[in-house]
Order: structure tokens, then C-alpha cells, then sequence
């Protein structure tokens, strides 16, 4: 499958972030909200990707950036994880339409597990289920491969695992029919978003899918060499050193033009691409913008 599309133009906006950033207002909290506000010709679009723990923060953030939860056109949810996912209900209660687009991979709904430092389910909550989301207007849109949400916005769909040293799960495991069975977390998507005369731009909520991988498959699917923007959680914050140096080699040798990352990356990656990167790595917080 092949994406030829591009839109005009896109600003991405960190809502929510585990770290508030130097002299701000924002709220902080272990999650994630980024919003895309894409042009497409005479076609403006709001899409927010992830929603979070909890509202609470992402709407004052939203208050402080003069964002109208009511304008958000569409929501897509990254992967099950509460800390992208539980503030779901209540962000379609704050834009109060009915027939709102939430996509995600059919997999979401699954019982999702920790054991350690006691079990605990990380997955969707019960106050986020199929139908708590369908009585406040979420329109379900659950797909497995990539798609387009409009021409040039691309959702990831399943990614491609290739690359070895991303091969490593987190250690989280399903609960199906009586049995606990090691997951692979394949419900991790992302966005890919093809802009006019640039570039990529590639937005992930924790990048299970590892974010090479991540940035193949965009590449692929976009039929786009260039990538001008990656920025999200890249979920290395207990990866070895090894995956760590050769995350940043591969960021560096793909040539993408800005890093920007933070939430469950953790600070020896984060340390590691200042490092690698120099100037092409920024670290994500809240109200962090970029213009594309
Ligand atoms: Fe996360
Ligand atoms: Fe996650």
C-alpha cells in the first residue's frame, strides 16, 4: 500500500507531556497528547493523538494554548496504555459532538497486564470501554493496516518489526481465555503526516513498535525518503545501552532533521541523542510546537 498524497502545511502541539517544560503553567503528568492541525488546501482538520491519564491536565493546558476542546475533529489513540488512554471519556465529553472519530487498532479493548510490583491491568479501564466511549460520541474506527484519515495523514497501522535491536518487548502480557500469554503490544500505531515540499512528519505515542521501525514503515508507506520531524515517547527508559547508541546511530544515519521526544524515553536516550544529534534533538514537554 502506497500514500501519494501530501496536505499543505501542519503545526504539531504537545498538550500533554510527562514534563511540563522550564517556566511554564503547563500541567505535566506520566502520558501523552500531541495535536495536528493539518491544512489541506480549504480543509482544516484538528486530530488529537492520545488523551493521557486523565483529562484534568490536558484541558488546562488546552485553556493556556487557547485550544477549544470543541474543535477537535477526530482522536486517535496510539495503544492501550492508560497513560495515553484513560482520558478518553472525558476528552469526548469536553468536545461534546456526537459521531467523533476515535481510531485505534482492534486489539485496544484487550486485558493488558503487569505483574510487577503487583498486578495491576495497564490497559483500557472499564470508564473507557466500547460503550462508555460510544455514549459520550466516540465513533469507533478500529483498523489493523495503515490508512488515511484524510490525503497526507497517514495511520501506521500495524508496524513491521525488522530491525533486530528493537526486538526487546516491556514485559506486559495478555489475559485471553483463561491465560496469560507475553504481548507484543501490536496494537502500537502511529501517525505519518506528508507535507508539500518537505518531508515526513512521524508522531507516536511510546513507540513499543520501536521507532526505526516505526520510521521504515512510514517511509514506505509515504514513498518519502525524507524525514523532517519524529516526535513522541520512544519507550527506552529500561532499554539496554546498546539499543540506546544504536537508536541514536540510526536516527542520525536516516538524516532526520529534528528529534524531538520525551515522555517514556527516559534520560540515558535522551542524554545519548543530545549527544549524537547535537542541535537536531530537542526534548518534548508540554506545549512543545512545531510548524511544518
Ligand atoms: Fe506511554
Ligand atoms: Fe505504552
Amino acid at each position: 500500500m502506497v500514500f501519494n498524497e501530501a496536505v499543505n502545511s501542519v503545526k504539531i502541539v504537545t498538550i500533554l507531556d510527562d514534563y511540563a517544560g522550564y517556566e511554564t503553567s503547563f500541567l505535566a503528568q506520566h502520558g501523552i497528547a500531541i495535536l495536528l492541525e493539518v491544512r489541506r488546501n480549504d480543509v482544516r482538520k484538528r486530530i488529537l493523538m492520545d488523551t493521557g491519564q486523565s483529562a484534568l491536565p490536558i484541558l488546562h493546558n488546552m485553556k493556556l494554548l487557547d485550544i477549544d476542546p470543541a474543535s477537535i475533529d477526530a482522536v486517535v489513540l496510539s495503544h492501550c496504555h492508560y497513560d495515553h488512554s484513560q482520558g478518553l471519556v472525558d476528552i469526548l465529553k469536553a468536545i461534546g459532538r456526537n459521531d467523533v472519530p476515535v481510531i485505534a487498532h482492534p486489539g485496544i479493548f484487550r486485558s493488558n497486564y503487569v505483574f510487577k510490583p503487583f498486578i495491576r491491568n495497564i490497559g483500557i479501564t472499564r470508564e473507557n470501554g466500547r460503550e462508555a466511549i460510544e455514549d459520550v460520541g466516540g465513533l469507533l474506527v478500529l483498523v489493523d493496516e495503515p490508512f488515511e484519515i484524510m490525503p497526507g495523514v497517514i495511520v501506521t497501522g500495524e508496524v513491521p518489526r525488522k530491525r533486530d535491536f528493537e526486538k526487546q518487548g516491556i514485559g506486559t502480557w495478555n489475559l485471553d481465555d483463561g491465560k496469560f500469554t507475553p504481548d507484543e503490544i501490536l496494537d502500537d500505531l502511529s501517525l505519518a503526516v506528508k507535507v508539500k515540499g518537505k518531508g515526513l512528519a512521524i508522531i507516536s505515542g511510546c513507540s513499543h513498535a520501536g521507532i526505526v521501525n516505526i520510521i521504515d514503515w512510514s517511509k514506505e508507506l509515504a514513498e518519502e525518503s525524507r524525514v523532517d520531524l519524529v516526535i513522541g515517547g520512544f519507550h527506552l527508559i529500561e532499554a539496554s545501552t546498546e539499543r540506546i547508541e544504536k537508536t541514536a546511530q540510526a536516527l542520525k544515519s536516516l538524516d532526520v532533521g529534528r528529534v524531538v521526544t520525551g515522555h517514556c524515553t527516559g534520560l540515558a536516550a535522551l542524554s545519548e541523542f543530545s549527544r549524537v544529534l547535537e542541535d537536531r534533538f530537542e526534548q518534548l514537554h508540554v506545549g512543545t510546537t512545531v510548524q511544518m
